[in-house]
């Protein structure tokens, strides 16, 4: 099933007319939709709509295509804002070309994310569209917090996971509940998948952060340690501030401060603080935590359990990535 719906994703994203004038504007957005990429909101969303029903069509696929691209819009601001070199193994956008271009080729995605998302069929494309409308606006407030919060000396776990919420969660949530709507959920299961897609989506985020300082470069295609060097509040700072104290939370905040030294020197000092914090233990019990609030989700969704056997090897899969 989920091979058969990457499929049909690959497919419609090929279909894309991208080979427009100016190219300086629709090469940028060649670039992000063929370099890669899990492709999870479309899949999510396709995979919540059959749930409920088995026939996948263009009202369904385009919506679906539609999130990938807002998706990739974010990203390709993200990477300026992060100051980010390298995505999906690639440059980033702002480095292959210029800071302008990532942001007129962002936007440029993200109205074609609209457009796509215009696609749904008649019967329910306003409430899509009001959803997506919605969900759009967190992710840019999210991202406002991210980046407010690099400058504050000290963030609460409240405010961290409210700012992943916002940035990370609700993309998925409403890809799920996008699937769900039109495959012709009920309200209550609408509700339930909207839940499902928020706690993955949050578990998600922790994971994200996790790997930004423990994964592999090659395997994950970012710059191991670019939070670290950034001071962006991940989950892992913020608890390592919380935990830390004495000689540790003097070396930290000294790393915190400091800008002489190299980040290579940067990240080495901060990683040896979380290890002696078990940061990344605490990491990995929260990710599983927000795992089995999905699960319970998707059990709350009243369905034959087989039906569902998809989606759970899905979510699985994607707690456990390296990339
Ligand atoms: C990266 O998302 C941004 C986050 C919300 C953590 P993905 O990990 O889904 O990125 P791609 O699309 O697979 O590259
Ligand atoms: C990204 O968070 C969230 C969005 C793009 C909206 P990150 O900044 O952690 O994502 P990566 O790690 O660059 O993919
Ligand atoms: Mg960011
Ligand atoms: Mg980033
Ligand atoms: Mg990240």
């Amino acid at each position: 099933m989920v091979r058969k719906l990457q499929h049909f994703i690959e497919k419609e994203i090929m279909a894309l007319d991208l080979s427009k004038a100016p190219r300086e504007l629709y090469d940028p957005v060649a670039y992000m939709m063929s370099i890669g990429g899990k492709r999870i909101r479309p899949l999510l969303c396709l995979l919540s709509y059959t749930l409920f029903n088995e026939r996948v069509d263009k009202d369904i696929l385009l919506p679906a295509v539609g999130l990938e691209i807002f998706h990739g819009f974010t990203l390709v601001h993200d990477d300026v804002m992060d100051q980010a070199p390298v995505r999906r193994g690639y440059d980033t956008v702002h480095r292959k070309w210029n800071a302008n271009v990532a942001m007129l080729s962002g936007d440029v995605m993200c109205i074609m994310a609209y457009r796509y998302l215009c696609e749904a069929a008649p019967r329910y494309r306003d409430v899509i569209l009001h959803l997506f409308g919605a969900t759009a606006a967190q992710v840019c407030e999210g991202q406002q917090l991210d980046m407010n919060y690099e400058h504050r000396p000290c963030i609460g776990e409240e405010e961290y996971l409210q700012m992943i919420e916002l940035k990370t969660a609700v993309l998925l949530a409403a890809a799920a509940k996008i699937g769900a709507i039109a495959g012709g959920a009920t309200a209550h299961d609408t509700d339930s998948m909207y839940e499902f897609g928020r706690c993955l989506g949050m578990a998600f985020q922790v994971q994200d952060d996790l790997l930004d300082a423990y994964g592999d470069s090659g395997t994950f295609g970012k710059a191991i340690g670019g939070d670290i060097v950034t001071n962006k509040k991940t989950f892992l700072l913020v608890y390592a501030l919380k935990k830390a104290t004495g000689a540790q939370r003097r070396d930290l905040e000294y790393w915190l401060q400091h800008t002489g030294a190299t980040p290579a020197e940067k990240i080495s000092g901060v990683l040896s603080i979380y290890n002696e914090l078990q940061v990344r233990e605490q990491a990995e019990t929260v990710i599983d935590s927000y795992f089995k609030q999905a699960e319970a989700q998707l059990c709350a969704v009243q369905l034959a359990d087989a039906r569902k056997e998809a989606l759970r090897d899905f979510s699985c899969q994607l707690i456990n990535r390296k990339k």
